[in-house]
């Protein structure tokens, strides 16, 4: 493995949102993180241990995405992604449908960045009204109405600022870093939407050119999915980027909903998957495996965002606090615009992509005239 992405492996993060780098992190490295989770007396499911933080910091990632994006802050944290063997269950998922009846192993493609609060387990009653209402009092925080100090359960704020008008957080860049054999579909892979980060982005410049509300319930993108089946789903995707993505070969749960169908991405030990942070994707059922899933999941952002603050690898919502907290921003430096430009200019903030962006624009122009 080289520092850098060959012209091809650009190609492909431009086309498709992600590129899969083989043997990215070495076989020491790759020891070294599974000693870490399978052998300590409390496996570390917290990211902080070294030995996981080294499969960016001590490997070849960190220079491959120093060339393709852009310097960021080495990960002092990374999500620890780990799914046991099971079978499909009864439980909602975040979705509000039963996890059994979703198609693709369960996959629950959402763009990163999104207030999670666990959603309910008994079919909700009421107006939708009240049944937001109460949704949106169930989280760590308690009831405190529609507001940005609203925080889910993984931490993200409802709204990223203050006048409620960005209903995501954002990084970058994705690095899922494989620690076992993921070959073969159904083992909890990483799924993504493979091409989609263009309709994603498209989607943020009507919502900017609507009101500037970006994501989730900015137009075109409530929060909540009142047909589900529990009343009270969250709507990961917006309807405008699904319809995209669904045609004949796409899945349906048993309402007749159709689900647009994901790409599990294939790996091996020490194989890394590079993505925008554009790119819906989810975790999935383990239902093949013979052992555990153990990706190790690394957020990213291109330290010129915001170069005063640090990142720690893992958040989805670097302009607050890991639990929502207010940072403090010097005078002219608006950290939602900020963010709101970055989301809508997706290859802004990644450096060494610049030529194949503009390469692949000049064909685009040609092919349309
Ligand atoms: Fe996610």
């Amino acid at each position: 493995m080289h520092g850098k992405l060959t012209a091809e492996q650009k190609q492909s993060l431009y086309d498709d949102g992600y590129v899969i780098v083989k043997g990215a992190v070495e076989d020491r490295l790759v020891d070294a993180a599974l000693d870490c989770i399978n052998n300590t007396e409390r496996p570390n499911i917290l990211g902080t241990d070294p030995s996981l933080t080294n499969l960016v910091n001590a490997s070849s990632i960190t220079p491959v995405v120093h060339d393709v994006m852009g310097y960021f802050d080495p990960p002092k944290v990374c999500q620890v992604g780990i799914r046991p063997v099971g079978k499909p269950s009864d439980r909602f998922n975040n979705l509000g449908y039963r996890e059994r009846d979703m198609p693709y192993f369960a996959s629950e493609s959402h763009v990163d960045g999104s207030m999670t609060i666990a959603v309910p387990q008994e079919v909700q009653t009421g107006t939708d009204d009240e049944i937001y209402r109460r949704y949106i009092a169930s989280g760590p925080n308690g009831d405190l109405g529609r507001s940005p100090d609203v925080i889910g359960h993984n931490m993200v704020p409802m709204f990223q600022d203050p006048d409620m008008t960005l209903g995501l957080g954002s990084f970058t860049a994705f690095v899922f870093v494989c620690l076992n054999d993921q070959s073969v579909e159904g083992r909890g892979q990483t799924s993504l939407l493979r091409g989609s980060h263009h309709e994603v982005e498209g989607f943020f410049r009507w919502q900017r050119d609507t009101n500037n509300r970006l994501g989730v319930e900015g137009p075109g993108w409530p929060r909540l999915n009142h047909d589900a089946p529990n009343r009270c789903g969250l709507v990961y995707l917006p309807e405008a980027v699904r319809d995209k993505f669904v045609d004949g070969d796409s899945e349906s749960t048993p309402d007749g909903k159709k689900w647009p169908r994901p790409t599990q991405i294939l790996m091996e030990p020490g194989d890394a998957c590079i993505a925008m942070y554009h790119i819906p994707h989810s975790g999935t059922r383990n239902e093949f495996g013979t052992e555990s899933r153990k990706s190790i999941i690394f957020r990213l952002r291109n330290k010129k965002r915001q170069p005063d603050k640090m990142v720690n690898g893992v958040t989805d919502h670097p302009d607050r606090g890991q639990r929502g907290e207010w940072l403090e921003f010097e005078s002219g430096n608006n950290p939602w615009e900020r963010s709101k430009y970055a989301m809508c200019n997706m290859w802004h903030e990644w450096h060494g992509m610049h030529d194949t962006v503009a390469k692949n624009k000049t064909v685009n122009a040609n092919a349309t005239v």
